[in-house]
């Protein structure tokens, strides 16, 4: 491990500014938070936590890295939420952004469902936009071009426990 990129006290202070900011945005209408498993689930558990709103909670999984350090483009949907998208306010969860193929694909399955808003909270941004035609709406933080690891975030399924998130190069 290189060096821890963000502490938990950064963390959890800005992930606090996140609820504030989305308990803000959505004063009226159903919100499902919807986390990216499975590098969002701390985050989700976190952030929800701190959005003072009646909400509801679910999940998808996709996966587009398998064990390899660099993106795939290979997007598969593994679990479906079973909870109704239509005319709720969908606010979807994701740890990293980094290519975006992953948010660009998974935008194009719910936007189907006819839900009456769809926005991204994205913990970390690599801003390499080439695959997502808007950035995420809520950002914790610019992230670095580094491999990242660590409050959900992965090398080959190890890491994810980590309470910082950490560089391993
Ligand atoms: C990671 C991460 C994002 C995606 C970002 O997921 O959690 O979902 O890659 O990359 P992209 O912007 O280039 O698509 P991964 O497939 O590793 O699964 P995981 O969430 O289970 O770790």
């Amino acid at each position: 491990m290189k060096r821890v990129v963000f502490t938990e006290a950064e963390i959890a202070s800005r992930v606090g500014e996140l609820g504030a900011a989305i308990t803000d945005a959505y004063p009226d209408g159903d919100l499902l938070v919807l986390g990216l498993l499975k590098g969002s689930f701390i985050f989700v558990s976190d952030l929800v936590r701190a959005i003072r709103r009646p909400l509801q909670v679910d999940f998808l999984v996709v996966s587009s890295y398998g064990n390899e350090m660099v993106s795939s483009g290979n997007v598969r949907l593994v679990y479906d939420p079973e909870t109704v998208l239509a005319g709720k306010h969908i606010l979807l969860v994701e740890d990293i952004v980094d290519t975006g193929r992953t948010l660009a694909r998974v935008m194009e399955i719910l936007r189907a469902r006819g839900p009456r808003s769809i926005e991204v909270c994205a913990l970390l941004d690599k801003h390499d936009r080439s695959f997502i035609p808007t950035p995420p709406r809520f950002l914790g933080f610019d992230a670095p071009s580094e491999f990242l690891v660590g409050y959900g975030l992965d090398h080959a399924e190890n890491f994810r426990h980590l309470p910082y998130v950490a560089s391993l190069q």
